[in-house]
């Protein structure tokens, strides 16, 4: 598989690319299968569909990987809260952690027992795709998770969890470690049913100070890659922190490549960590509405990145009013660029 090869940094025909939120609005084949199905979660626990919009990308765009159609906040949710998706508003946790209780009362087996449609729709999807094209299965970091639990949904200022990591760090790190249990037995079992490849997406990395990230992010993180590679040291583990360019020099751990955010500057994150880890990103999602942009941005990356040790993809998930058209053109000129 042209991806996992690159994931561990071996020559390729190409630089492999696809792209986070590959499977998703900006497709019209996308909406339709949401429409029937009703809604997103049901979408999520209906693996035929999933199956389906999964391969959607894969068909339509030609891209090198395909991605699992789930969400990270499936976790949570069979952890025991109630979730719920407002139309034109994103996720919402009506009942949000609040006490010492309401974390005792989450489940870890039962849970990532609970996530049987995950594991059903991987083997389908498996069963489905070119043998030659990677399957990425993932998860968000028990940050990201424990953010929208004790939130309940997005947040500008993240005042609540936060003021639980200074007030009550006991009580957090209860909370991360009830999450991490529960990924780890999730990703086990993405991975045998099926995914090539998996990958942490920690979204809301850059809330943290520097010590605070390492202590209550990165080190949950690095604890779930090292016992995945210990356990699958055939699958690759891609870690994504998104926003932490000023943290790049206490970056460590046991996986193999590094998603680098739009933001961060892929000659600094090449220098920081290129010896050390493939790295894959980083392309300005918004320049997908410009087919100029979408052309100097991918010579930019090239012409740092020289094709080798890297993943090609956006620095963070495509907007859904992108043109599908860009987003070909997009996967295109990266195949074309890099061909060896
Ligand atoms: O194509 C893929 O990338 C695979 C599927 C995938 C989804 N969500 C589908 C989805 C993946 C990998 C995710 C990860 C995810 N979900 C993250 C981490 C990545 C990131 O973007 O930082 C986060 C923070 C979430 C939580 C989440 N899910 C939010 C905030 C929202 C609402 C925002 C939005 O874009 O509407 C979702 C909903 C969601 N997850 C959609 C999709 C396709 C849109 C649902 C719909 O209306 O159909």
């Amino acid at each position: 598989m042209i991806f996992v090869d690159a994931c561990f940094g071996k020559k390729t025909a190409h630089t492999p690319v696809w792209m986070m939120r590959q499977a998703g609005r900006y497709l019209p084949e996308y909406m339709k299968v949401r429409t029937e199905v009703g809604d997103f979660l049901s979408l999520c626990r209906n693996p035929p569909k999933a199956c389906e919009v999964t391969l959607q990308p894969i068909d339509i765009l030609g891209v090198d990987a395909a991605i699992l159609f789930s969400d990270i906040l499936v976790i949570p949710m069979e952890m025991g809260m109630e979730l719920k998706f407002i139309k034109g508003e994103g996720p919402l946790f009506p009942t949000p952690i609040k006490t010492q209780e309401d974390i005792d009362a989450l489940t870890v087996e039962k849970a990532a027992e609970k996530l049987d449609y995950v594991y059903e729709t991987i083997k389908l999807i498996r069963k489905e795709l070119d043998p030659e094209i990677a399957l990425i299965g993932f998860c968000g970091s028990p940050w990201t998770l424990a953010t929208y639990m004790i939130e309940g949904q997005g947040t500008k200022t993240y005042a609540k969890v936060k003021k639980e990591i200074y007030t009550n760090p006991a009580k957090m790190h209860s909370l991360l470690r009830k999450v991490t249990d529960t990924l780890k037995i999730y990703m086990s079992n993405q991975i045998e049913s099926g995914a090539d490849v998996v990958m942490l997406f920690d979204s809301w990395a850059a809330a943290l100070e520097e010590d605070i990230y390492f202590e209550f992010s990165w080190d949950y993180m690095k604890e779930i890659s090292a016992f995945l590679k210990a356990k699958y040291p055939h699958i690759p583990v891609i870690m994504f922190p998104k926003g932490i360019s000023a943290f790049l020099d206490r970056i460590d751990g046991d996986f193999d490549v590094f998603g680098v955010d739009w933001s961060t500057p892929i000659e600094l994150a090449k220098e920081k960590l290129g010896d050390r880890y493939v790295l894959q990103g980083n392309m300005e999602p918004t320049r997908l509405y410009s087919k100029d942009a979408i052309k100097e941005g991918v010579e930019k990356i090239v012409k740092v990145m020289k094709n080798e040790r890297h993943i090609f993809n956006l620095g963070h998930g495509i907007l859904p009013d992108v043109p599908v058209e860009n987003a070909k053109y997009f996967i295109k000129t990266v195949q074309e660029q890099t061909k060896i």
